[in-house]
C-alpha cells in the first residue's frame, strides 16, 4: 500500500520498467497499478510480462503496456522507446531494473561469463540509457533509474563478474547525477540487499536480512519519490556493508574470508 506522498509522485506519470517479467520489476508494476499513470513493462518473456500485468488488479484503464525484447540489443532499447514516444508522446520516468547473476567457479574462469553478465547488466543499461534520454529531456521532472546492488560496495567470492557489473553501474550513476543534472534529470541507483524472487532462488548460500519482493518495491517507490542519490535497503544490511567497505582492504579481505569464503566452501 503505497502512502498518498509517494502514490501522489508517480500520479500521471509515463514509466518505463525493465525486468518486470519477475521479481522486483514485476512487485513495482504491482505497487504502481494503483496510481493513475502509464507504465510500459520490458523483458524477453512477453507471456510473463502478460502474467505481471494479469496480476495488476488495478488497470482497469489499461494503463499498462507491454513492450516486449532482449534488451541486450541497442536496437531493441531504440525500438521500445520509439514506441513509447508514439503512444505517450512522453517519458517521466525510466526504472532499469533488468538483470540476471551468474557466479564465477574460478577453478574454470570464464570470459564468456563476464561477457554475458556485462551485456545483460551494464551494456542494457547503456542502451536504454540511450534511447530513453531524448525523451527524459522534454519531461518537466525526469527520473532516470539505476538497478545495482549492495554486492556493489566490496569484492566477494563468486561474484566477480555480478559484482563487477553492478559496481559499474553505481560508479555511471555517481558521474550522471552530475552530469545529468545541468539538463534537469534526476538520477538515482538502487542497492538493495537480499531480495526474495526467482534470481535469489538459485542461491545455495545464507542470505542474511533477505526481504520480499514488494518490500523491495516500496522502498524503491519511496526512495524515488524523495529523489534519494542512492537507495539502499534494508538498512540494517546495506549499512553494514558499507561499514564493512569503508575499513582498510585487510580487514575487508579477513571478513570476507572468515564470513563468505567459508560459508561457500561449507557447501561444496
Ligand atoms: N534479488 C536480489 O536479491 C537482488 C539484489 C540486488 C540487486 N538485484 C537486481 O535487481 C534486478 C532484478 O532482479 P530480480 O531479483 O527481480 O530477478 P528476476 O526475478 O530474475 O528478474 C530479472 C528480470 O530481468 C529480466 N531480464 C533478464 N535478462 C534480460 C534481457 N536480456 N532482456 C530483457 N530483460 C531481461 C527478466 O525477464 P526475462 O527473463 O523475461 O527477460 C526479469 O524480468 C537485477 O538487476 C538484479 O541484479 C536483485
Amino acid at each position: 500500500m503505497l502512502s498518498n506522498k509517494i502514490h501522489k509522485h508517480f500520479e500521471n506519470k509515463v514509466i518505463w520498467i525493465t525486468g518486470a517479467s519477475s521479481g522486483i520489476g514485476r512487485a513495482l508494476v504491482i505497487a504502481l497499478s494503483s496510481v493513475n499513470c502509464k507504465i510500459f513493462i520490458s523483458s524477453r518473456s512477453e507471456e510473463k510480462l502478460q502474467a505481471t500485468i494479469d496480476q495488476c488488479q488495478d488497470n482497469k484503464n489499461n494503463n499498462i503496456i507491454l513492450l516486449a525484447g532482449d534488451l541486450t540489443s541497442k536496437q531493441v532499447n531504440q525500438e521500445i522507446l520509439q514506441q513509447i514516444k508514439q503512444i505517450a508522446g512522453k517519458l517521466d520516468i525510466a526504472i532499469l531494473n533488468a538483470g540476471s547473476c551468474e557466479y564465477v567457479d574460478i577453478e574454470h574462469f570464464d570470459s564468456a561469463l563476464f561477457e554475458r553478465q556485462m551485456n545483460t547488466n551494464f551494456m542494457s543499461m547503456v542502451y536504454g540509457i540511450e534511447a530513453a534520454l531524448p525523451l527524459l529531456r522534454s519531461s518537466a521532472d525526469a527520473q532516470l533509474i539505476g538497478m545495482s546492488s549492495t554486492a556493489a560496495y566490496m569484492g566477494l567470492p563468486r561474484a566477480e563478474a555480478y559484482g563487477a557489473t553492478k559496481a559499474a553501474i553505481r560508479n555511471m550513476f555517481a558521474a550522471l547525477r552530475v552530469s545529468l543534472l545541468p539538463q534537469n534529470i534526476s538520477s538515482s541507483v538502487i542497492c538493495p540487499g537480499f531480495v526474495e524472487t526467482e534470481l535469489t532462488a538459485k542461491n545455495d548460500f545464507d542470505m542474511p536480512a533477505m526481504i520480499t519482493a514488494s518490500k523491495s518495491a516500496e522502498h524503491i517507490l519511496k526512495g524515488i519519490a524523495k529523489h534519494q542519490q542512492e537507495i539502499h535497503f534494508p538498512k540494517r544490511f546495506s549499512l553494514a556493508l558499507k561499514f564493512i567497505a569503508s575499513l582498510p582492504n585487510p580487514i575487508i579481505s579477513w571478513f570476507v574470508s572468515k564470513t563468505i569464503l567459508k560459508s561457500n566452501k561449507a557447501r561444496i
